[in-house]
């Protein structure tokens, strides 16, 4: 009764307010007509020239790479100049499996073309750096310069920013690419370099700062190395190579969307806890599934195996026996 009463209380309230607004907009005409009748001074359109146009996009902000052979991908010497290191990164919304990737999956060598990102065989939209999932992997050495170009090719109104991971920063806080914090988020069509020394050494990773674009594909790593000399790289001795095969990138993985996973965990009281995983984008459950196969096939050929041997043996031994009577 009591919500009954809210409801009817609430509902005449909405009514009362709509008439009013009508009732208003009949006393008041829109405001520049009120402006006119008090004769405020014309005043000229605020464009002197005609409307600036958009210079055409350079060719660079088209040309995307994957950065595999970039020069500041090399063996870090002790007391060699640094270098200056530049990128471009187009972020964009793309799809798994689009139509770069041709016949994958049923044609395995399709899945490894330029811009093909096959992820575990779902298809599902993603948001990507240079059309990879993981996007490209910057490697440096201690010191180097980074200037990293970030251009923001996604939907109108969508805004995006970059942070380093594990780089500190230093003299250089407004380029950490915290959106709203350390910088204004980078507006749709436009880019910003992020300018900055890689003065943090380690294996850390580049991701988006902007919404859910890091969970949706916005990430890749970021290794800083330093000389291979005992003196600068206290670790020498755990390891003896430190190549780039060696990075691996490993991702949660949904089967929807992240914002959808995020509505659903507020309002449906859903688990949003990922099932998946992406280890350099192939699936690790995927491959639990095929070994879970292998072992069934192992097992029940081992069992055969045996079993043939055990009848071999007995019937070697009877016939010996039979014989041996005989
Ligand atoms: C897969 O693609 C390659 C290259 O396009 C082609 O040479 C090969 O015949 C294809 N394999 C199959 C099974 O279609
Ligand atoms: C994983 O990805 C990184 C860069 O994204 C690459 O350098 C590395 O070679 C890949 N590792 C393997 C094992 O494919």
């Amino acid at each position: 009764m009591k919500s009954y009463l809210r409801y009817v209380l609430e509902s005449s309230v909405l009514v009362v307010a709509i008439v009013l607004t009508r009732v208003q907009a009949q006393v008041t005409p829109p405001n520049l007509v009120v402006a006119d009748k008090l004769h405020l001074p014309h005043k000229p359109f605020p464009f002197p020239k005609p409307w600036p146009t958009r210079p055409p996009p350079k060719a660079w902000e088209y040309k995307i790479s994957d950065y595999s052979n970039h020069p500041c991908k090399r063996e870090c010497v002790a007391g060699s100049r640094p270098m200056t290191c530049r990128y471009v990164f187009v972020v964009e919304n793309y799809f798994t499996l689009s139509r770069a990737c041709h016949d994958c999956p049923y044609n395995q060598s399709h899945c490894s073309l330029p811009h093909c990102v096959p992820a575990d065989g779902l298809r599902k939209a993603i948001k990507v750096v240079n059309r990879m999932m993981p996007g490209p992997a910057i490697e440096v050495c201690e010191n180097d310069r980074l200037l990293v170009t970030v251009v923001n090719r996604l939907e109108p109104s969508e805004v995006t920013t970059i942070h380093w991971h594990g780089q500190l920063q230093e003299k250089t806080p407004y380029m950490d690419g915290v959106g709203l914090i350390t910088q204004c988020p980078i507006g749709f069509n436009a880019k910003f370099t992020y300018r900055f020394k890689a003065s943090d050494p380690g294996t850390h990773y580049w991701h988006a700062h902007s919404g859910p674009q890091r969970a949706d594909g916005v990430y890749g790593a970021l290794i800083v190395r330093r000389p291979s000399s005992p003196l600068l790289e206290p670790n020498l001795g755990l390891y003896e190579h430190d190549l780039s095969d060696h990075v691996i990138i490993i991702m949660d993985w949904t089967e929807d969307s992240v914002t959808d996973r995020l509505s659903r965990y507020t309002h449906v009281d859903y688990d949003a806890k990922p099932r998946l995983m992406l280890v350099n984008v192939s699936s690790s459950s995927r491959c639990n599934n095929s070994n879970l196969e292998e072992i069934v096939v192992v097992v029940v050929v081992v069992v055969v195996v045996v079993v043939v041997v055990v009848v071999v043996v007995v019937v070697v031994v009877v016939a010996a026996a039979v014989v041996v009577v005989l």
